[in-house]
This record gives structure tokens, C-alpha cells and sequence, in this order.
């Protein structure tokens, strides 16, 4: 049995089993701003979204930069009790050598400024989420996306390794990064620490899935952290994995091939979120992590609704034919990333949906780019990533296939009213 939701706050310093359960999420009025001025776009504004602390100057607010806006940590904290929120969602986005198997989202710390990172970036955000004016408010903070896993798949002997990652891994600033975040934030009673750890596409597979594990594991024990200091992990992050694929099991068969063997799957042992979060919550409790630690999927832009959904199997004839003939998840590949076309709103963000899922959230702010899709020059560290160039044909990391971006797309973090649009067009379940 299930145990009903708190109803009332704990006292400071005692964390609920779920920050999700029974409160209302905190509503960015930025985001709320940029969804209620494309047509439409009040039917999803007063969803919770996250806040991206995307460089040292978001913690006061950056009002010059494409991506986020004038309000900084302490404004949005303020706005959240304003509100009578009972969670406010931020994502630690600032890892030295950020990104580093990408270019769109490189951020503004070399790889050999951890010393940074700690005195600049996470000192002073510990400092406000600490003041005693939150501690009612439950904080909830998303760790460090795109980055572990990047140790274990992107790194020399992988077909997709950078030298960045290589870098990052041999010096130790993401494992002491995310550890030393964990410690210093998880030392606040009413903050929760999610880790990210990728999603099914990028992890799924035998030998990704433990050593991924793993190397989660070994950051939440470094600079000092505990795993006491972890509540949860988050999947899907700014990603487009399917929530579930109704019409296709990783069990089925066809002709005597398994659906493992389809190109799409590729041998993974998994095909859509759900099922991959319930797993690698296993897997982690089965390593050290707590046995009460909840798993978060993004759902902010993988509902792949609309009038391209399957809505039955596809035909038995292959065992491709049968899996791209179901699948609701309509990319080239798995591995694609930036602004894809055809992509829709998922699940509204609610606690508990599933069990060992502690919530659908909506991290990415949907309408908020993943990349530019040519080179746009910017002072914010943002890179060109043909992954978001619709004429791209691929490299190893997305088995040379193209991109699926769209057209015409704004530097990461920048407002893109037509992928808004779209989401919106697309969104499963429909909107009304
Ligand atoms: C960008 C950030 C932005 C975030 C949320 C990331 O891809 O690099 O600058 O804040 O997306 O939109």
C-alpha cells in the first residue's frame, strides 16, 4: 500500500518521502510570460517549470541574456512563497568543461575551474536556498545534466569520445563538481537533491546501464557527500524519450527476432522512460542508494501526439516494419537531441504517477531552444552543435543518422515560438 500524501510541512530539517506529493509547484512568471505570447499558450502557462542556473550571473538574474531572465535565485524564492507554492524546482547547470560531448550547451567554466564552480556558483546559491525564510518551502534541485554519463559513453574507446570528456573525467571536476553540490546543498533541511542520469536511449543498454550506475554512485560519495545527500535521480532531461510506447514491447517478436534486434532498439533492453526509470531505480537502490529514493522523468516535450501518432502495431512483415510501424517516439534515432521535429507537450507535471516515480516534471521549459541550427555568434559560451542542423547526417553518436531538428532554431535557452507551437500541435495528452 501506498501511503497518503503529506498534507502538512515537517518540521525544518525533516524531508518528506516526496517534495511532490500534495503541494502546488511554483509557476516561473518568465516562462509564463513567453508561453502566454504565442497563441494558445495559456492552456499549459501556469504549469510548473524549472529554473536553469545556466552561469554564475543567473544567481542574480541575467537580464542581457537570451535564456532565462532578470529574476535571479532569490527572486524566484520570493515569487514561490508570493505564490504559496510548496516546491520550487532549479537546475545546477555549471559544470567546468559543461557539455562536453556537445557544443550548444558549452557553458562559461574551462575544465580546470572547479575552484570556481564551488566558491562562485554553488557557495553563494547554498547561501540563499539556506536562509530561514525558504525553510518551509521544499527546494528541489536537479544535478548537473548531461554530464556522469558523458564519463562512461563519450570518453576515449567509445565511437563518440571528445577530448573534452576525456579531460573532464581525468581531472575529476564533474564526479567533484556534483559531489561537492550534493554536499553543500543537500546540507539544507528542506532542499532535494535530483541527480540526472540520462535517459533510456543514451543508458539502456547492458553496457552503459551499471557502469553508469556506478559512476553516479562515485560522485555522490565524493568531496565529502553521502548518498544521504541524494533523494532521487531525474530521466529525460530536456529529452524526447517516449513516456511509454504503447504499441511495441522490448518482448515481442517477429518472425523469430526480437524487437531488440530492430534497428531502433539496437539491442537495448529498453524502449521508452517509464520502464527504463523503474529499472535504473532498482539498479541504484541495489548498489547504495537509499531504498525510499524516487525517480523524476521530463516530460516537458515527449508526448508525440498529433495526426503522425501510431495508433495501433505496425505490420508483422519485419521486425523494422513492425517497430517503426508502432513506435509513438517518431525521431531517426534515439540519439537525437536538439529541437525535434514533430515532438509534442507530455504528461502535465503530477506527483506519484507511477510507482518509484516521485513525479513528472517539466524541467525544460518547453519553447526554450536546445541549440542553434547554424552558427550564431553570442557572448553566452553557446556553441554551434550541427545536431540542431536539419541537414545534418549524423556522427557515432546518433548512428550517423540526421538530425530531426528544426529549421531556423535560436541559441540554446532562447525563445522559439515555432517549436512552442508545434509542441503544443503535438501534445499527448492532447490539449483541450
Ligand atoms: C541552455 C541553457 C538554458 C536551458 C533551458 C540549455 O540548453 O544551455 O542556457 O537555460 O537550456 O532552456
Amino acid at each position: 500500500p501506498t501511503s497518503p500524501p503529506p498534507t502538512t510541512t515537517p518540521p525544518p530539517g525533516q524531508r518528506v518521502d516526496n517534495p511532490y506529493a500534495g503541494v502546488q509547484g511554483y509557476v516561473n512568471p518568465e516562462w509564463k510570460a513567453k508561453a502566454e505570447s504565442v497563441a494558445g499558450g495559456n492552456r499549459v502557462s501556469n504549469n510548473p517549470t524549472a529554473v536553469w542556473l545556466d552561469r554564475i550571473a543567473a544567481i542574480n538574474g541575467t537580464p542581457d541574456s537570451s535564456s532565462n531572465g532578470a529574476m535571479g535565485v532569490r527572486d524566484h524564492l520570493d515569487a514561490a512563497l508570493a505564490q504559496g507554492a510548496g516546491y520550487i524546482q532549479f537546475v545546477i547547470y555549471n559544470l567546468p568543461g559543461r557539455d562536453c560531448s556537445a557544443l550548444a550547451s558549452n557553458g562559461e567554466l574551462g575544465p580546470d575551474e572547479l575552484p570556481r564552480y564551488k566558491s562562485e556558483y554553488i557557495d553563494p546559491i547554498a547561501a540563499i536556498q539556506g536562509e530561514a525564510k525558504y525553510r518551509n518551502l521544499r527546494i528541489v534541485n536537479i544535478i548537473e545534466i548531461d554530464s556522469l554519463p558523458n564519463l562512461v559513453t563519450n570518453t576515449s574507446g567509445n565511437a563518440g569520445g571528445t577530448v573534452m570528456c576525456d579531460t573532464v573525467k581525468a581531472n575529476g571536476a564533474y564526479v567533484n563538481g556534483v559531489g561537492y553540490a550534493l554536499a553543500k546543498l543537500g546540507a539544507i533541511g528542506n532542499v532535494y537533491n535530483y541527480i540526472d542520469a540520462a535517459h533510456h536511449g543514451w543508458i539502456g543498454w547492458d553496457s552503459n546501464f551499471g557502469p553508469v550506475a556506478d559512476q553516479l554512485k562515485a560522485a555522490a560519495v565524493a568531496s565529502g557527500s553521502t548518498v544521504a545527500n541524494v533523494q532521487g535521480f531525474i530521466v529525460n532531461t530536456a529529452n524526447y524519450s517516449a513516456l511509454k510506447e504503447p504499441y511495441v514491447k522490448i518482448t515481442d517478436t517477429v518472425n523469430g527476432q526480437t524487437v531488440r534486434q530492430s534497428k531502433w532498439a539496437d539491442w537495448n533492453q529498453y524502449l521508452d522512460e517509464l520502464s527504463f526509470a523503474q529499472a535504473f531505480r532498482q539498479k541504484l537502490v541495489s548498489i547504495g542508494f537509499d531504498s525510499n529514493i524516487g525517480m523524476l522523468i521530463d516530460t516537458s516535450r515527449n508526448g508525440w501526439g498529433g495526426t503522425a501518432r501510431p495508433t495501433g502495431p505496425g505490420p508483422s512483415t519485419s521486425v523494422d516494419a513492425y517497430v517503426d510501424g508502432g513506435r509513438v517516439d517518431r525521431r531517426f534515432h534515439t540519439g537525437n537531441w536538439c529541437n525535434q521535429a514533430g515532438a509534442g507537450l507530455g504528461e502535465r507535471p503530477r506527483a506519484n504517477p507511477e510507482p518509484g516515480i516521485d513525479a513528472y516534471v517539466w524541467v525544460k521549459p518547453p519553447g526554450e531552444s536546445d541549440g542553434s541550427s547554424k552558427e550564431i555568434p553570442n557572448s553566452e559560451g553557446k556553441g554551434f552543435d550541427r545536431m540542431c542542423d536539419p541537414t545534418y547526417t549524423g556522427n557515432a553518436r546518433n548512428g550517423n543518422n540526421m538530425s530531426g531538428a528544426l529549421p531556423d532554431a535560436p541559441i540554446s535557452g532562447a525563445w522559439f515560438a515555432a517549436q512552442f507551437q508545434q509542441l503544443m500541435q503535438n501534445a499527448y495528452p492532447a490539449l483541450s
